[in-house]
């Protein structure tokens, strides 16, 4: 149960000193929920500002059952994640753009929210008291995952009257079942994740509840996950239900332009960097459906999913394939260059990660 702690074991790294990590098993990690030690809360009032958070042993929280996020669906969350290096130490990487995405998306949402200071250090210390739940060097990582709830009691419609700032933390692996291997994407031609002026911009929760449908009809046909469309003309690239997309064609990159419908991923943002640095080209515009079917590779980002090569496109029912079975050389020239950095095995020139 939550409220006891599990066993732990010792794992010897090259340099002989210890590290003492829960006793799973560390080698078959999916994406799936695994309850760890601790959790961090903070509340607020409307109006008022975040001020004390505390760590508390993981368990369910109480909401009045009038709660803003589940009538109103006042709510946002983030996903950020930490790796461990071999000689034991701790990598966050760019927290700080997370808790910079949750003010704005705060602020779309009529929730006050945590400073980035108060952002990072919760997500420090929820970390640190969590520290035997992150893999050991190679085997995943530690899954971080904050909320932002109104969790006041509202009958009418309107703000709560308080607010939650709550962390989490999972060990996870790969995202999709494929693991590594390309995915396979069906577009969707009904259903639309985001509308301009909604909030397919922001982390919120709604975003993802609406996807479901289109989600779980794919995974039922065979398919790994879904790609939509931009919802006036039917035609451009948003994005897919968890993730990015790039397109790749020659030496250039493509990726939908941040306009108000799609996730400013951080993930996304830090492979346009990486890309760029390594001399390809990066578009951020609108991209159309043609070109997806037309691309040499194509690609999901996202800080659950890394770096995911798509293997196929199903558009109204025309098949297309990327990079025979495998992997695509551009693909995995970024994938290996994001998780190396990640994972501390290159030198980090941009500062993009803070070591614990
Ligand atoms: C993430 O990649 O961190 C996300 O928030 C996507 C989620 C659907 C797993």
């Amino acid at each position: 149960s939550a409220s006891t702690l599990r066993p732990s074991a010792t794992l010897s790294n090259n340099s002989s000193e210890t590290i003492e990590v829960a006793e799973i098993d560390w080698d078959n990690l999916g994406f799936g929920l695994q309850n760890t030690d601790y959790m961090y809360i903070m509340k607020c009032t409307q109006g008022g500002t975040f001020s004390k958070g505390e760590i508390k042993r993981f368990g369910n929280i109480e909401l009045n059952p009038a709660a803003g996020v589940l009538n109103y669906g006042q709510g946002l969350f983030e996903g950020l994640k930490a790796h461990r290096k071999q000689d034991g130490s701790i990598l966050l990487f760019r927290p700080e753009e997370n808790a910079e995405r949750m003010k704005t998306g705060a602020e779309r949402m009529c929730m006050p929210s945590p400073t980035t200071e108060q952002f990072v250090q919760a997500v420090k210390d929820t970390v640190l008291a969590n520290k035997r739940w992150v893999p050991p060097p190679g085997k995943g990582s530690l899954y971080i995952r904050p909320l932002l709830l109104g969790s006041g009691a509202v009958l009418g419609l309107a703000p709560a009257p308080e607010y939650t700032f709550l962390i989490y933390v999972s060990p996870v692996g790969n995202y999709f079942k494929e693991g590594l291997a390309p995915i396979n994407l069906i577009v969707e031609n009904n259903l639309h994740r985001a509308t301009p002026g909604g909030t397919g911009g922001v982390k919120t929760i709604g975003n993802y509840a609406a996807v479901l449908k289109a989600q779980s009809a794919a995974k039922a046909n065979g398919y790994s996950d879904v790609l939509y469309l931009d919802c006036v003309h039917k035609r451009y690239l948003e994005e897919v239900s968890s993730c990015n997309i790039f397109v790749v064609k020659g030496n250039t990159i493509s990726s939908p332009a941040i306009k108000g419908t799609i996730l400013p991923g951080i993930t996304r943002k830090s492979i346009i960097d990486v890309a760029r640095s390594q001399g390809f080209q990066v578009e951020e515009r609108l991209v159309s459906i043609d070109e997806l079917l037309d691309a040499d590779e194509v690609f999901c980002t996202g800080t659950a999913v890394v770096l995911s090569p798509v293997g196929s496109v199903t558009h109204l029912g025309q098949r297309v394939s990327y990079g025979e079975g495998g992997t695509g050389a551009v693909s995995q020239q970024l994938y290996t260059a994001l998780t190396r950095l990640q994972m501390g095995l290159i030198e980090d020139e941009r500062n993009w990660t803070v070591e614990l």
